[in-house]
C-alpha cells in the first residue's frame, strides 16, 4: 500500500503535475491529473478541495492464477459541478474505477494510491466509513434501473428511505420529500403514483426514480454508470438532459461512463479515454473530440458510424475496427511497454518503454511516446 506524500492538486494545479509528466518517466510513474476545474464560486475558490482527487489509483483484484491490476494508476481532480466523460471498451477499467469511488469493491480488493471525496482520505476507509458517505457525500446511477430498484416496494417508499436513514426524517417528511424528488425528476402524476411498484413504470421511469434515489440526501458527486443505454434515443437524451441539469442546479460534480460517444460529447465538460487500466486522453471534450491525438482515441472514433447521408447508389460504409482486443489482466500485468502497442499501427521500437502522460495544450494530455510524430487526425463524424 502507498499513499503518496505530496499534497492533493487542486483543480487549478492538477496540469502542473501533467506538465511535469511530459518528461520521459519511468514504468512506475504515477498518471497525470484530469483537470477538470469547476466553476469559480467566490473569492477563495482554493480553500475548497476537490469533489473528487484521485491519485494514482491502482486496484488489484485476486486472480486465479495470483493478484491481478485491473486499474493501473488513473489520477483525477473533479471540482464541485464540473462533469467527466469516461470511455474505453469493455473491460478497461471503467466500472472499477466508479466502484472504488463508491467504495463498493469487490471482496479481496486492494486499493493503492490516494483516493479522496470532498478533501476525506478514503484510500483504506473501513465499510463503516463508506456507509456513511455513500447517499450523502455519492451517489450512483446504474446501467439497469432494477439492479437498484427492490421490485417489492413501492417506489415512494424506496426514495424515502435514504432519507429516513441518512438524514433522520420523519416517515411523513421523508414521503413528501420523495414526492418532490419524483416530481422533480418528471414521473407522470407522481402523487398518485407513490405506492406503485417498479414493474407499473417503463424502462426510462425507472431510470428516472433511481436517479431521484441518488438524489435523495443531495450528494456532491453523482456517478453514472451507462445510465442510458437500455434505453431508446428520444429517451435517452431525456434522461441525459435531467442529468446536465441537476448538475447545474446542484453543483453536483458528474462522472458519467459510457461506451457512447455521442452521450459524453453532449453531456460532459472534460473526457478521459481509458484503455487497460489507464487513462490514455485526457482533456476537454471538445478539444479530444475535435483533435483526438491517442492512435486509441483515433480507432475509437473511426469505429463510429457516421449519421452522414450516403451518395445515392453508394454502398454502406463499412466500419473501421480496431484490431485485436484489450489484453487479458494476467498478460497486462507482465507488459513493460505501452500497453496499446499489440494493436497499434504506429508501434515502434521506442514504445517499449511505458509512455508517459504528455501535455498536448493546456489542458490536454496524451499517454504516447510517439505523439508529437503523428499527426492529429480522424476528424468526428457527425
Ligand atoms: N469482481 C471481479 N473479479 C475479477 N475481475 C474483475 C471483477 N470485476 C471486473 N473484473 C475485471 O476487471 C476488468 C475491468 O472491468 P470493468 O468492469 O471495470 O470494465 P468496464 O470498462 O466497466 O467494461 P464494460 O464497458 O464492459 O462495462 C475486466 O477485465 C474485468 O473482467
Ligand atoms: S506509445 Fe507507441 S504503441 Fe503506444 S500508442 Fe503511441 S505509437 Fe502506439
Ligand atoms: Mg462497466
Amino acid at each position: 500500500m502507498t499513499s503518496p506524500a505530496a499534497p492533493p492538486p487542486s483543480p487549478a494545479s492538477a496540469w502542473a503535475a501533467a506538465s511535469s509528466a511530459a518528461t520521459p518517466a519511468s514504468a512506475s510513474t504515477p498518471e497525470p491529473a484530469v483537470a477538470a476545474p469547476g466553476p469559480v464560486a467566490g473569492p477563495d475558490p482554493v480553500a475548497a478541495p476537490p469533489a473528487i482527487d484521485l491519485h494514482d489509483l491502482r486496484i488489484e483484484l485476486p486472480g486465479v492464477h495470483g493478484p491481478v491490476t485491473p486499474v493501473r494508476g488513473i489520477s483525477l481532480s473533479l471540482a464541485a459541478g464540473d462533469t467527466l466523460g469516461i470511455i474505453g471498451e469493455s473491460g478497461s477499467g471503467k466500472s472499477l474505477t466508479a466502484l472504488a469511488l463508491m467504495g463498493l469493491l469487490p471482496d479481496g480488493a486492494q486499493v493503492q494510491g490516494r483516493l479522496r471525496i470532498g478533501g476525506q482520505d478514503l484510500t483504506q476507509a473501513p465499510d463503516a466509513a463508506w456507509r456513511r458517505l455513500r447517499g450523502r457525500h455519492i451517489a450512483m446511477v446504474f446501467q439497469e434501473p432494477m439492479t437498484a430498484l427492490n421490485p417489492l416496494h413501492p417506489i415512494g417508499r424506496q426514495v424515502a428511505e435514504p432519507l429516513r436513514i441518512h438524514q433522520g426524517l420523519t416517515r411523513r417528511a421523508a414521503r413528501d420529500r420523495a414526492l418532490a424528488l419524483l416530481e422533480r425528476v418528471g414521473i407522470p402524476n407522481a402523487a398518485q403514483r407513490l405506492d406503485a411498484y417498479p414493474h407499473q413504470f417503463s424502462g426510462g421511469q425507472r431510470q428516472r426514480i433511481v436517479i431521484a434515489m441518488a438524489l435523495a440526501c443531495n450528494p456532491e458527486v453523482l456517478i453514472a454508470d451507462e445510465p442510458t443505454t437500455a434505453l431508446d434515443a428520444t429517451v435517452q437524451r431525456q434522461i441525459l438532459d435531467l442529468l446536465a441539469e441537476l448538475v447545474r442546479e446542484r453543483q453536483m460534480a458528474l462522472i458519467l461512463i459510457s461506451h457512447d460517444l455521442g452521450v459524453v460529447a453532449h453531456t460532459t465538460r472534460h473526457v478521459a479515454v481509458m484503455y487497460a487500466g489507464q487513462f490514455v486522453e485526457t482533456g476537454p471534450t471538445r478539444e479530444v473530440f475535435a483533435q483526438p491525438r491517442h492512435p486509441y482515441t483515433q480507432g475509437l472514433f473511426a469505429a463510429r458510424p457516421s449519421l452522414a447521408p450516403r451518395p445515392d447508389g453508394a454502398p454502406p460504409e463499412r466500419l473501421a475496427t480496431i484490431a485485436g482486443q484489450v489484453p487479458d489482466l494476467p498478460s497486462l500485468d507482465a507488459m513493460r511497454g505501452c500497453s496499446f502497442a499489440p494493436r497499434c499501427a504506429h508501434a515502434a521500437p521506442v514504445c517499449a518503454v511505458a509512455p508517459p502522460m504528455q501535455r498536448v495544450s493546456a489542458a490536454h494530455g496524451v499517454r504516447c511516446v510517439r505523439v508529437a510524430d503523428l499527426s492529429a487526425s480522424v476528424p468526428p463524424h457527425d
